[in-house]
């Protein structure tokens, strides 16, 4: 990993920042720090999270996945990816079209629709008017 970053486990004193984050890129407010990572600077601010979520199999389901703008191009969002996997195994998740690229480079393929779950992740597409534009589509990484 980087010099100019470290992961943690995510607490509660970090949210502000991790739902700001996620507010900026249009996504749901984060409900609390459980199964949250966070990639932190030198002075323990937060910089990047990804959040797990388990779907009814036990596979963990990337929802979601940030890096701070200033910050992306670095590395961080690698290392959380990385991070996660090590910790879950087999990782999942919805891509944006914009992020898919970031996917495949960590090795991820694309999944068929059929293979998501509902209550993890696909429900955050179903009936959103942003479908279209966003072109999302599911992936996984295998453990
Ligand atoms: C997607 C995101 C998390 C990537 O984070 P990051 O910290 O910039 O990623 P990294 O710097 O670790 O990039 C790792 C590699 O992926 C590449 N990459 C990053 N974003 C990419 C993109 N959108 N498309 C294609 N490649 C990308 C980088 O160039 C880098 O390649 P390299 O190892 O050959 O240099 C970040 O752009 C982000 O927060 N986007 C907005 C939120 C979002 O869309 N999240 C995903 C929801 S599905």
């Amino acid at each position: 990993m980087s010099d100019l970053f470290t992961i943690r486990d995510a607490r509660q004193d970090d949210m502000g920042l991790i739902d700001l984050y996620a507010l900026a890129e249009g996504m749901d407010h984060i409900p609390g720090p459980d199964r949250v990572r966070v990639a932190v600077n030198e002075d323990d601010e937060v910089i990047a999270f990804c959040r797990l979520q388990d779907d009814m199999n036990g596979i963990a389901y990337v929802n979601p996945i940030v890096t701070y703008a200033p910050w992306r191009g670095y590395g961080v969002g690698r290392a959380l990816i990385e991070d996660a996997h090590a910790i879950a195994g087999e990782l999942r998740l919805i891509a944006r079209g914009t992020s898919a690229g970031f996917y495949r480079k960590l090795g991820f393929v694309d999944m068929p629709w059929s293979m998501t779950d509902q209550a993890a992740a696909s429900e955050d597409c179903d009936g959103c008017p942003y479908r279209a534009e966003c072109g999302p589509s599911p992936m996984r990484l295998l453990g």
